[in-house]
């Protein structure tokens, strides 16, 4: 089963695809991890990424193509997959379209998760992630339950994303309502688009995304 998690920076996608990978044993795979990854690789093209990324714009749609072709004929896809971040154009979403018919394979559902922008800024803002593991974690909604040290492998050490500051988020923001949001009612018209409430506590955001996935 192959699904798509769409929605606004904040919105809790990351959060969602590492809990249904683990619920339902489908790869997530998120463009944001990956760019970063290439980002830290050091190379010429990972610096002009993360200027791009730190101005809040998107990726040239080649790039971003190229990375998630590569990537779902992976041995770790063969049961499935969730991405995280993908389409975020309508060029991504008709490119993803033809990659998936090329590998005889066909997108179940796509989750959009609503929020209202305005606590989007917060949200991130309070972001961290833990460094050996990458579990993620917020100051106010979801410390860990032991102070300093992570849920999920007991590291200590964490850190905090360079685009997460409160002017890159509003540029952020507004590349998501200016060339991803109109990709929704490519999806409506198909008949998979799946809305979620992502204002609700993390827990309820779940199991609303887990019988979405078991209906599926
Ligand atoms: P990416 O890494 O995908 O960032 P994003 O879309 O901006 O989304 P975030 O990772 O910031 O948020 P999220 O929705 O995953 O929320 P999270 O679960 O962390 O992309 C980064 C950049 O890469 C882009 O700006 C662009 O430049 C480039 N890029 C990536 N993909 C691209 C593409 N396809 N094309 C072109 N460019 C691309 O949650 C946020 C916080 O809120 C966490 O602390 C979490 O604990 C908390 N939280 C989550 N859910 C809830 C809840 N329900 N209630 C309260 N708190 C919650």
């Amino acid at each position: 089963m192959n699904i798509v998690l769409l929605g606004p920076p904040g919105c809790g996608k990351g959060t969602q695809a590492r809990r249904i990978e683990e619920n339902h044993g489908l790869k997530q795979l998120s463009t944001g991890d990956m760019l970063r990854a290439a980002v830290e690789a050091g190379s010429e093209i990972g610096t002009q990424l993360a200027e791009i990324m730190n101005e809040g714009q998107l990726v040239p749609d080649d790039i971003i193509i190229g990375m998630i072709s590569e990537r779902i004929s992976g041995p770790d896809c063969a049961q499935g997959f969730i991405l995280d971040g993908f389409p975020r154009t309508l060029v991504q979403a008709e490119a993803l379209d033809a990659m998936l018919e090329q590998k005889g394979l066909a997108l179940r559902s796509v989750i959009s998760l609503t929020v209202d922008d305005d606590a989007m800024v917060e949200r991130i803002s309070g972001r961290f992630t833990c460094a050996a593991c990458g579990a993620g974690y917020h100051d106010s909604f979801k410390p860990p339950r032991n102070p300093g040290r992570c849920d999920d492998c007991g590291d200590r050490t964490f850190s905090r994303r360079d685009d997460d500051n409160a002017e890159t988020v509003r540029h952020r923001l507004t590349a998501y309502h200016d060339m991803t949001a109109p990709i929704l009612p490519y999806y409506e018209g198909r008949g998979i688009l799946r809305p979620v409430d992502g204002m609700a506590a993390i827990d309820s955001v779940t199991a609303e995304i887990n019988a979405l996935v078991r209906a599926a």
